[in-house]
């Protein structure tokens, strides 16, 4: 008769009394912005507003101390870097929040990098789209996220974390890695 393969437990004492006396690691959450958004405050401020990218990410970085998050950046010109972020996000990364700019409107690439790292995400805009030309009315993005927060300029990226942290709290955020 063929011998049942054994699958052995893994002696787990040693890690479980580590993790109990271990400090809480902070959950991750990880920000992404799309192409041309690295010229934030100098691109049609009239409609993105004054406010740079760097003052953007050092705000949300210092917000997501007040909250108890580890906040971690990320801006790329090119849909594939994007994708490869948010695969190096997968188990890691409890919530994502995305302002894809452009490839919004045509990545099929990120909003299936999205779903196959279980990321629950939150959609950011500055602009409301739907107050502009028909061709960003549609998201590639929308049916798969949690929510969406557009109009409110630079401001919409720290609601957006308010809203990672309570999707986190809710248990909508990815499980811990
Ligand atoms: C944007 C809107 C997009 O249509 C545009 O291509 C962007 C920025 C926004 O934040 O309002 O680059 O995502």
């Amino acid at each position: 008769m063929p011998q049942a393969m054994a699958i052995r437990e893994k002696p787990r004492a040693a890690t479980e009394s580590k993790a109990r006396s271990a400090p809480a690691a902070l959950a991750t959450v990880l920000v992404i912005h799309g192409p041309n958004l690295n010229l934030l405050g100098l691109r049609e401020p009239e409609i993105y507003g004054r406010t740079r990218l760097g003052d953007i990410d050092r705000a949300l970085k210092e917000l997501g101390r007040d909250l108890g998050l580890k906040v971690e950046t990320f801006q790329s010109n090119s849909e594939g870097a994007i994708v490869d972020r948010i695969q190096r996000a997968r188990g890691r990364a409890r919530a994502l929040v995305i302002n894809p700019g452009a490839y919004t409107h045509t990545s099929v690439a990120i909003r299936d990098a999205i779903t196959a790292c279980e990321l629950a995400t939150v959609e950011v805009h500055l602009s409301n789209v739907y107050a502009r030309e028909p061709f960003r009315h549609h998201s590639t993005i929308a049916g798969i996220v949690v929510g969406r927060i557009m109009g409110f300029g630079a401001e919409g990226y720290l609601l957006a974390l308010r809203a990672a942290k309570r999707m986190i709290e809710t248990k909508q955020g990815a499980a811990d890695a």
